[in-house]
């Protein structure tokens, strides 16, 4: 009995270890798209509110260089899988607008 809770102490606990967000991921992303996920330029885009799965294959594709941007393929290039699922979850939490 006491075993079972241990599990599953540990298996509520995993998920949650992921969760606390590092601001310092996105501090060099906010100039141009917001510390809420809303642009403030023309020709950058809002990420707040897109689909979590869109916003991970995007990262994906700028630090492999499949999509083509030179400012985006430079964010990414340094980020771990990790990070870049990290990042994903953080903007499509906020709200759209
Ligand atoms: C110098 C300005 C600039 C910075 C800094 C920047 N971005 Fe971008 N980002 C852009 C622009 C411009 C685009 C649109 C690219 C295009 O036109 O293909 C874009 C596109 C994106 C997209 C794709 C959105 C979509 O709808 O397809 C994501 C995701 C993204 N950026 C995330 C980030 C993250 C995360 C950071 C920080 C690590 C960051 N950006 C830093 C300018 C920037």
């Amino acid at each position: 009995m006491k075993l079972a809770i241990f599990f599953a102490a540990i298996f509520f606990a995993g998920p949650a270890c992921a969760q606390p967000f590092d601001p310092e991921l996105i501090s060099g992303c906010l100039p141009c798209h917001g510390g809420d996920g809303i642009s403030r330029f023309g020709g950058v885009p809002n990420l707040a509110g897109q689909n979590e799965p869109y916003l991970l294959n995007q990262l994906r594709a700028f630090h492999t260089g499949k999509r083509v941007h030179k400012e985006m393929r430079y964010m990414s290039r340094h980020m771990t899988e990790e990070e870049m699922e990290a990042i994903a979850a953080y903007f499509s939490s906020l709200p759209a607008r």
